[in-house]
């Protein structure tokens, strides 16, 4: 049984308080724009982010789909980091539904430069793809939850702008990094065409993410969200949830942040664990056991089997923790304790 899940921040359940919230939601059709708390959570939204208007959507993945597919035209080429969630866990959805490439960029520590966008931006001639979209990932999950920095995003987005391509952020945990920084999300989406935030991460919602930009960009999303099944009725249940995490689940981002810092500590003290403790930024931590003659999968079902705590497997001695809001200072020993476990026996 899993008694410590450090598998995703995807994993919590809704606490009490957030359950009565979507218990008493007010509610309409939201597919006729009458849903009243979803209207609330898509204004608070685009007032946290800045940006004219926002559009509430059933997963992360659909904010992604739906701005490429507003952003791009079949042919065209979006240019990301190479391990960014589109190309890796989309399912080829930019292809399959916009006919879009995409194009990784390959940068130190997982982040391009402004420069790296302007040698990647094809001439525009008639025989080559348009490159017409850069997509920034913030935070970059499987790099191991690390924050662009500010200026590397304005320098990216000015080339990029410069260069006649529309940019996007994927900010399925951009307020993981507003918590880390300190950098507000208004001034780190405000680069951006499109940016979208997920509620079912570090701000433990059940479902939905929502993305955001100008109000005609949002009218023609609207438009995708129908056309991919994403439109619902009467999701102010869900979406009272959002709105509960917008106002309580911020700011206790840090301690999910702390957390991962004192794992990634005690981790790296462990012979055949190797991480850098000072790439943690955020609540993610990403370590090898190749080291301790375990592969990722072995590691994992030792932990699992001796203590209840289970990690994902990123690639073959590649193992990932991610901390969250059911994540308390006990579940780190006890995560702690199962680590030394599984590479002492
Ligand atoms: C960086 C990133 N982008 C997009 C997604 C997709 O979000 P969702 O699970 O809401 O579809 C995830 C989910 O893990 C993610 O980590």
């Amino acid at each position: 049984m899993v008694s410590v899940d450090l598998f995703s921040d995807t994993v919590t359940r809704p606490t009490p308080a957030m359950r009565r919230a979507m218990a008493g939601a007010d509610v309409g059709d939201e597919q006729q724009r009458e849903d009243p708390t979803v209207n609330l959570l898509q204004d608070m939204v685009a007032e946290l982010l800045g940006k004219e208007a926002a559009l509430f959507l059933p997963s992360g993945t659909m904010c992604n789909q739906v701005a490429f597919a507003v952003h791009c035209r079949a042919g065209d080429e979006i240019l990301l980091q190479e391990q960014a969630h589109p190309l890796l866990f989309e399912v080829g959805g930019a292809s399959a539904m916009t006919g879009a490439l995409l194009r990784p960029v390959i940068g130190a520590g997982g982040f391009f430069t402004g420069e790296q966008v302007r040698s990647a931006t094809r001439p525009p001639v008639y025989y080559m793809p348009r490159t017409r979209a850069v997509s920034i990932e913030q935070t970059s999950n499987v790099i191991g939850g690390v924050c662009w920095p500010l200026q590397q995003i304005e320098d990216v987005c000015r080339v990029a702008h410069a260069s006649g391509l529309v940019t996007h952020m994927d900010g399925a945990r951009l307020l993981n990094a507003v918590v880390a920084s300190g950098t507000t999300a208004r001034q780190f989406a405000a680069p951006f065409d499109s940016v979208w935030i997920d509620l079912t991460k570090g701000l433990g919602a059940p479902v939905g993410a929502v993305l955001a930009g100008r109000r005609d960009f949002i009218e023609e999303a609207w438009r995708f969200k129908q056309r991919f099944g994403g439109a619902m009725r009467q999701a102010g249940i869900i979406a009272a949830a959002g709105v509960y995490a917008l106002r309580h689940h911020i700011d206790r981002l840090a301690e999910d942040h702390a957390r991962a810092r004192k794992l990634a500590h005690g981790l790296a003290e462990l012979s055949g664990i190797t991480l850098d403790p000072t790439r943690v930024e955020t609540n993610i931590v990403v370590f090898d056991v190749r080291n301790s003659g375990l592969d990722g999968e072995s590691f994992n079902a030792r932990t699992l089997a001796s203590h209840g705590v289970r990690f994902s497997v990123l690639g073959p001695t590649a193992v990932r923790a991610v901390t969250h809001l059911d994540i308390t200072d006990d579940g780190i020993d006890r995560a702690l304790e199962a680590a030394h476990a599984a590479v002492s026996r």
